[in-house]
């Protein structure tokens, strides 16, 4: 039975790996596709970009506001067009100040009481953000894209989850070309010791879909990375893929 109240996040050792495309198009999958009550949350505070992955480029108040108990939730809230509401941080340097971190576990669980499943888009390394981004999350995702270094940070992160208890879900290879320098999914399961949920290709269509200011799973539903994420998003809550013929011609479509 999957639980109905989630709150997971997306992390890694690496930056860049795809987290924030990961979590925005989660996001707008689940909320459009499967319908579902979702928030996701920019947790990266030095370098915000959650907001600007979804299109929305004004957000007059932020988790930073939030994070200095200057407002409240309710003000800092904001809803995208696919349905799913957005918690972002500030794409302001100067909104840094007086940011405490610490604090964002307790706007978590209050979030946690307007949405069923939060999705937590965690700043990248070991640092402070990252950390907090974990504490307030009960469940991991790992990022990697299929190379060493990427690899080796999960290991690190995966560590660093145990020690505080979290569960992880396993791991989502983002960026995959399937050239033969790349590691597979198999080494990747075997090096982190973690599941593989799932192999998000490398798509062009993931920098176009940034340009229009829109989740690619809603501009593009038909193309390679939108499907691996509609996949996923329909795993996380034990959905599984329609493999019938009408699933198939459905997806073919991209009326699924
Ligand atoms: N599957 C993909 N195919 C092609 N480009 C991608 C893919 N996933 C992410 N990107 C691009 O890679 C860059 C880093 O992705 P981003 O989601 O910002 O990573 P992170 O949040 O981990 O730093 C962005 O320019 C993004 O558009
Ligand atoms: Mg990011």
């Amino acid at each position: 039975m999957v639980k109905k109240k989630r709150k997971i996040g997306i992390i890694s050792g690496k930056g860049g790996v795809g987290k924030t495309t990961i979590v925005s198009n989660l996001g707008a999958a689940l909320a459009k596709k499967f319908n579902k009550n979702v928030a996701v949350v920019d947790c990266n505070l030095t370098t915000s970009h959650l907001s600007l992955s979804l299109g929305m480029y004004y957000c007059p108040v932020t988790l930073n506001h939030l994070l200095r108990g200057e407002t409240e939730l309710k003000e800092a809230m904001y809803e995208h067009p696919s349905g799913m509401k957005i918690v972002p941080a500030s794409i302001r340097l100067g909104e840094i100040e007086g940011v405490d971190s610490k604090k964002l576990k307790h706007v978590i669980k209050e979030l946690h009481k307007k949405a069923d499943i939060i999705l937590l888009d965690s700043a990248p390394g070991l640092g402070n953000e990252a950390i907090s981004a974990i504490e307030a999350s009960d469940e991991i995702i790992f990022v990697t894209n299929p190379n060493i270094p990427a690899v080796t940070d999960v290991i690190k992160c995966k560590e660093i989850i145990k020690g505080l208890g979290k569960r992880p879900v396993g791991v989502v290879m983002n960026m995959v070309s399937k050239k033969r320098h790349e590691l597979s999914r198999k080494e990747v399961e075997i090096l982190t010791e973690l599941p593989v949920i799932a192999s998000i290709p490398h798509d062009n269509n993931v920098q176009v879909s940034l340009a229009k200011r829109s989740p690619l799973v809603l501009h593009k539903p038909r193309s390679s990375a939108s499907r691996e994420m509609k996949r996923l998003a329909g795993h996380l809550i034990g959905i599984k893929e329609d493999t019938s013929f009408k699933g198939r011609i459905k997806r073919f479509l991209g009326t699924d």
